[in-house]
């Protein structure tokens, strides 16, 4: 007796088909983590500044199109916020011109294109957590040319998932605001703190744990995230402040030395910068929740997660 191929007692088979997923920016702090996390769902191919110079547009197709990725990550940026005012060009080209690329090369490979960008695309006036359909109005170039980034990639690729987070902290890479805390915290009795700006600080790991997931829901059997723009943090708020408090309690609930006996409140104007930040940058997550394995940590316990993890592997040097 032959088979029929159309019976319906045969168990149906669904082969889950591995993406190919160049990652770019894979050395920064949110890139460490995703060159970590995404092992487990396909082929990985690693793009660093040596390998993919974002600053040079015009190299990116040559390099990506004979790879030919089912997915691009692109977790590069230019994040010198304060010094974004004096290289505006630099900026631009980095994340509006270079995204603008990657949308074109992910729309002639018909790949997904996996793009983060930031909170600052906010003026910070809202009193409420910004979802992902309110107006836009940065105020710094670094937000102006990450918004030039996200509306580049909607003109020229249909299938885009443009990830906006917050105040972003990690094990890896360099100059976060908690290991410049734990500097200074280290041989300073008395730190002043900026206390009238409020967002969420958000693990590294945390982004690339929900990177993976949403890469997840696009393939063929799940219930695809529709492209668009998703906000994505850890839950609660904070101000920088809030954030310095916590990161020298739970330093020193891990027993870390530190000098730090006095953190006092500041306001911006107390310490003046080059860009201007927004005062409320709080983003929901909510339109994303669904597509994530669990709902974002709160900020206090990702940070807690991240010290532990930090000084365990400095221990372990
Ligand atoms: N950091 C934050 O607080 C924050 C807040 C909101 C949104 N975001 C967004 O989150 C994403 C990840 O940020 P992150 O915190 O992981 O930043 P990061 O640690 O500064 O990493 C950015 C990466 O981009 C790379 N890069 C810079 N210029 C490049 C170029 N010309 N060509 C190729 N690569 C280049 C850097 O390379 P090198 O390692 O060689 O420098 C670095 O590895 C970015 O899109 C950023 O805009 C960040």
């Amino acid at each position: 007796m032959t088979q029929d191929s159309t019976d319906s007692t045969i168990p149906k088979i669904v082969s889950k088909i591995a993406p190919k997923i160049a990652l770019i920016g894979a050395d920064g702090q949110v890139g460490q983590e995703l060159q970590h996390r995404l092992q487990s769902l396909g082929e990985v191919y690693p793009f660093n500044r040596q390998s993919l110079d974002l600053s040079q547009p015009e190299t990116l197709a040559e390099k990506l199109l004979p790879l030919a990725p089912t997915v691009i990550v692109n977790a590069a940026a230019y994040t010198a916020v304060d010094k974004a005012e004096s290289e505006p060009e630099l900026a631009h080209t980095i994340n509006a011109i270079a995204p603008e690329a990657l949308a074109k090369i992910a729309h002639t490979l018909d790949a997904q294109l996996i793009h983060i960008s930031t909170d600052y695309v906010f003026d910070g006036t809202s009193g409420a957590p910004y979802q992902p359909t309110d107006p836009t109005s940065p105020v710094s170039v670094y937000g102006c040319s990450k918004l030039a980034g996200e509306q580049a990639i909607q003109s020229h690729c249909g299938r885009y998932w443009i990830l906006r987070t917050a105040w972003v902290y990690g094990v890896y890479g360099k100059g976060s605001f908690v290991k410049t805390m734990l500097r200074l915290g280290a041989d300073r009795p008395v730190l002043k703190v900026v206390a009238d700006q409020i967002g969420t600080p958000t693990w590294a790991q945390s982004i690339a744990e929900a990177i993976s997931d949403l890469i997840d829901t696009l393939s063929p059997e799940a219930k695809a995230a529709p492209t668009g723009i998703y906000h994505f943090t850890n839950s609660g708020a904070a101000s920088w402040y809030d954030f310095a408090i916590a990161i020298f309690e739970e330093a020193q609930a891990l027993g870390i030395p530190l000098q730090v006996e006095h953190v006092l409140p500041i306001t911006t104007a107390d310490y003046p910068t080059p860009a201007q930040r927004p005062h409320y940058s709080v983003l929901s997550s909510q339109t994303l929740v669904p597509f994530l394995a669990a709902p974002p940590l709160h900020w206090r316990a990702a940070l807690r997660l991240m010290l532990k993890d930090l000084f365990h592997k400095k221990s372990a040097l």
